[in-house]
C-alpha cells in the first residue's frame, strides 16, 4: 500500500421513489472506480447512502398512514438489497436520518451561521396548499396552477434563514476557470459557468411548512432546507461534526462526487459555496453523467416503465446488466435501455468475443496438454507484438477509467481481447499440435493466451467481479486479484504453470434473441411493482359523499389550457353549476354537451385557472385520458348515485 488515498460518493437516493436502473448506473459506476483504484493499491472510501428528510417523504408517509422515519426504514432495504445483488462495494451507507449524519448538519449550518453568512428573512413562494408544496414560477402550469393537481396556487410567504450564497460567486467562478476538472464533462461545465455569471442570489436554507427534517440549532421552528441537509452526507459519512473526524481529515476532499446531470447545479453552486462559507476544502471534480431513457421513452412511475434492476439481474445476470450499463453510452450523454441492446451486448462481446476466447483455450489445453497449463519456453514471432498491445490496454484503461469513460475503457479491454483471438489464429496452435517436434511451441502459445486471459480478467475485475473471478477460477490460478498497483499489474507470465486448469464454464451462454424479446412481452417487462395502500373507510365516511347524476346543459373548451372544459350541468330541481373539468383531452365541449354523467355534489367549491367549479365529474383515467362515467339517458338529472 503506498498510503494512497481515493474517496467517491454517489448521490443519497430519495426514499419516496423505488431503485430503478437510473439509480443502479451511477451505483455501478462509482463501483467500477473503486474496485479498480483498490486494484491499484489505493485506499477507498466508497459512499452512497440515501436522502431520507423533505416534505415530499413527509407526504408519501402520511399518505400510507406510516411515519417517515417507518416509511424510510422500509424503502432503504430495498436500496441496500440491490446493492447487494449487484455486488456493489460501498465502504459506507449514510442515511440522513443517522445521528452523525444530523450532527454534521448542524454543525455546518452553525459554522456558516457563525461566520455571519446566514440571516432571517422572507421565503416568498407559490404554495399548493392541498399538495401543501412550494413550486418555483418555474414549475407552473397554465399561469399559476400546480403541475401535480392542475389546481391554483396562491404566493405565500414564510420566514426563512438565508444563506449569503452571493457572496460567494466570484470566488467559485474563479476556482471553476482555474480548475479544469472541477466540473466534468466541459459541456456541463460551461452551463455552470453561465449560470454563475448571471449572478447569484441568497439561498433559502430553512422552511416551517412543514416537519420532517433537522431543526436549525436554537431554533426549533424551522427545519433545514433538504439540500443543504442532503449534501452534508458526503462529509458526515467521514466524521465531520463528530469527536472522531479521523476519515474526514484522511479521504476529504472527494475525488468524485459523481451525480446526474439534473442534480449539478445543486453540486457545483449550493455544496461549493456552503463549503467555501464554511471553511472546508472543496471536492476535486464533479461529474454529471446523462439520463437514462427506456425503449426510447422517459423512464417514470406513472408510465410503470422504471425498470426494476432486481428484475432485470434475475433475468440476464449481474455482470451482463453491469456491462451493458456502462459499455453502451460515453458517461456524459444520454442513453437508451433497450432489450434488443441488451441482448446484442451480451451475445456479441461478452458470448462471442469473451466467451470463446476463454471456451477455445481451454478446449486446447485440455486436449493438447491434459488440462495443465503448459510452461512459457519459446518465444514466437507475434509475441512482442502482444506485448506491446497489453502494454497499451492497461495504460488506455487507466487513462479512461480516471476520467470516468467506461465506455472507452471497455472498448480498450475488447481490443486485448480481440487481440487474443487474432494471436490465436496467427499462431494457429492446432497445426503446431500436428508436429510432436512443435510440442515447445505450441504450449508457450498456449501459455500466452491463459496469462493474457488472466490479464484481462484483472482489468475486467471492477466492470463484471463475478465474471473475473470465474475467469479466474477455470484459470485456477493462487494470484490474488486485488494486490497490485497501476504498474504491477500489467506484468505479463505471471500465471503460474504445472496446475490442471478447472472446470470449463460456459460465461455467458448466448441468448435466442426472438425467444427472448417474445418471453418479454409487456406483463412482464415493467417490473416495478406499484404498491398502492388503500386506506378502508367506513360506511358513514362514504356516506358523507353526495354523488348525484346530471345532465351536461353547455361546454366550453377554457382558452389558455389544453386539459380543462368549463361546463354547465343541471342538477334538477332547477340547479344548475359551473364545473370545470380536466378532460379536454379525451372529450370536446360538443361530446360532452347532453350527457347523463355522475358527479360529486358537495365537494367545496375550488378554483381552476381563476374559474370556479362547484362539482365534480367522476372519470376513469388511463395515463392523460379520461373516460367519464356516463349514466343512461332516461336517469334523470339529481338523482342520488348511493
Ligand atoms: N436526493 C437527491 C440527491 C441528493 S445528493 C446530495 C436526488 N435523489 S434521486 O433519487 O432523485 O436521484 C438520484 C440520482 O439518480 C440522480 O443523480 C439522478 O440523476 C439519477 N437518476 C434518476 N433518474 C435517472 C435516469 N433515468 N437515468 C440516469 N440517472 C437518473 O436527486
Amino acid at each position: 500500500m503506498s498510503g494512497r488515498t481515493f474517496y467517491i460518493t454517489t448521490p443519497i437516493y430519495y426514499v419516496n421513489d423505488v431503485p430503478h436502473i437510473g439509480h443502479a448506473y451511477t451505483t455501478v459506476a462509482c463501483d467500477t472506480v473503486s474496485r479498480y483504484k483498490r486494484l491499484c493499491g489505493y485506499d477507498v472510501f466508497f459512499l452512497t447512502g440515501t436522502d431520507e428528510h423533505g416534505q415530499k417523504i413527509e407526504q408519501a408517509a402520511q399518505k400510507r398512514g406510516i411515519t417517515p422515519k417507518a416509511l424510510a426504514d422500509e424503502v432503504v432495504q430495498r436500496y441496500q438489497g440491490l446493492w447487494n445483488v449487484l455486488n456493489i462495494s460501498n465502504t459506507d451507507f449514510i442515511r440522513t436520518t443517522d445521528e452523525k449524519h444530523k450532527a454534521a448538519v448542524r454543525k455546518i449550518f452553525r459554522t456558516m451561521r457563525d461566520k455571519g453568512d446566514i440571516y432571517v428573512d422572507h421565503y416568498e413562494g407559490w404554495y399548493c396548499t392541498p399538495c401543501e408544496t412550494y413550486l418555483t414560477e418555474t414549475q407552473l402550469l397554465d399561469g399559476n396552477c400546480c403541475p401535480s393537481c392542475g389546481r391554483e396556487t396562491s404566493k405565500l410567504k414564510e420566514p426563512s434563514y438565508f444563506f449569503k450564497m452571493s457572496k460567494y460567486g466570484d470566488t467559485l467562478l474563479k476556482h471553476i476557470e482555474e480548475n479544469k476538472d472541477f466540473i466534468r464533462p466541459e459541456s456541463r461545465r460551461n452551463e455552470i459557468i453561465s449560470f454563475i455569471k448571471e449572478g447569484l442570489r441568497d439561498l433559502s436554507v430553512s422552511r416551517v411548512s412543514f416537519k420532517w427534517g433537522i431543526p436549525v440549532p436554537e431554533d426549533e421552528e424551522h427545519v433545514i432546507y433538504v439540500w443543504l441537509d442532503a449534501l452534508t452526507n458526503y462529509i458526515a459519512a467521514l466524521g465531520y461534526g463528530v469527536d472522531d473526524d479521523s476519515n474526514f481529515k484522511k479521504y476529504w476532499p472527494a475525488d468524485f462526487h459523481v451525480v446526474g446531470k439534473d442534480i449539478l447545479r445543486f453540486h457545483t453552486v449550493y455544496w461549493p459555496t456552503m463549503l467555501l462559507s464554511a471553511g472546508i476544502e472543496l471536492p476535486k471534480s464533479v461529474f454529471a453523467h446523462g439520463w437514462w431513457t427506456v425503449e426510447g421513452q422517459k423512464m417514470s412511475k406513472s408510465m410503470g416503465n422504471a425498470i426494476d434492476p432486481n428484475w432485470l439481474v434475475e433475468k440476464f445476470g449481474v455482470d451482463a446488466i453491469r456491462y451493458f450499463l456502462l459499455r453502451e453510452v460515453p458517461f456524459g450523454l444520454d442513453g437508451d435501455f433497450s432489450f434488443k441492446g441488451l441482448i446484442h451486448r451480451i451475445n456479441g462481446d461478452l458470448a462471442n468475443d469473451l466467451g470463446n476466447l476463454l471456451n477455445r483455450t481451454m478446449g486446447m489445453v485440455n486436449r493438447y496438454f491434459d488440462g495443465i497449463v503448459p510452461a512459457y519456453t519459446e518465444k514466437g514471432a507475434y509475441d512482442e507484438a502482444l506485448e506491446t498491445l497489453v502494454s497499451r490496454v492497461f495504460d488506455e484503461v487507466d487513462g479512461h477509467l480516471n476520467n470516468l469513460a467506461f465506455n472507452k475503457a471497455l472498448a480498450s479491454l475488447w481490443e486485448l481481447v480481440s487481440g487474443l483471438n487474432k494471436y490465436i489464429d496467427d499462431n494457429a496452435p492446432w497445426a503446431l499440435a500436428k508436429d510432436e517436434a512443435k510440442k515447445d511451441a505450441l504450449g508457450s502459445v498456449l501459455y500466452t493466451v491463459l496469462d493474457g486471459i488472466r490479464l484481462v480478467s484483472l482489468l475486467l475485475y471492477p466492470f463484471i467481479p463475478d465474471t473475473a473471478v470465474k475467469i479466474r477460477k477455470q484459470l485456477n490460478t493462487g494470484l490474488d486479484i486485488e494486490k497490485a498497483d497501476e504498474k504491477s499489474l500489467k506484468a505479463i507470465r505471471k500465471l503460474e504453470s504445472g496446475q490442471k486448469l478447472g472446470e470449463a464454464e460456459q460465461l455467458f451462454p448466448r441468448i435466442d434473441e426472438k425467444e427472448m424479446l417474445e418471453s418479454l412481452k409487456p406483463a412482464e417487462k415493467p417490473a416495478e411493482k406499484k404498491e398502492e395502500v388503500v386506506e378502508a373507510i367506513d360506511f358513514a365516511y362514504f356516506s358523507k359523499m353526495v354523488l348525484k347524476a346530471a345532465k351536461v346543459v353547455d361546454a366550453e373548451k377554457v382558452e389558455k389550457s389544453d386539459k380543462l372544459l368549463k361546463l354547465k350541468i343541471d342538477l334538477g330541481g332547477g340547479e344548475v353549476r359551473q364545473v370545470v373539468s380536466g378532460i379536454a383531452k379525451s372529450y370536446s365541449a360538443d361530446d360532452m354537451k347532453g350527457k347523463t354523467v355522475a358527479v360529486v355534489a358537495n365537494l367545496k367549491p375550488a378554483k381552476l385557472m381563476g374559474i370556479v367549479s362547484e362539482a365534480m365529474i367522476l372519470a376513469a383515467t388511463v395515463g392523460d385520458k379520461h373516460v367519464v362515467v356516463e349514466l343512461p339517458d332516461n336517469i334523470e338529472a339529481g338523482t342520488v348515485i348511493k
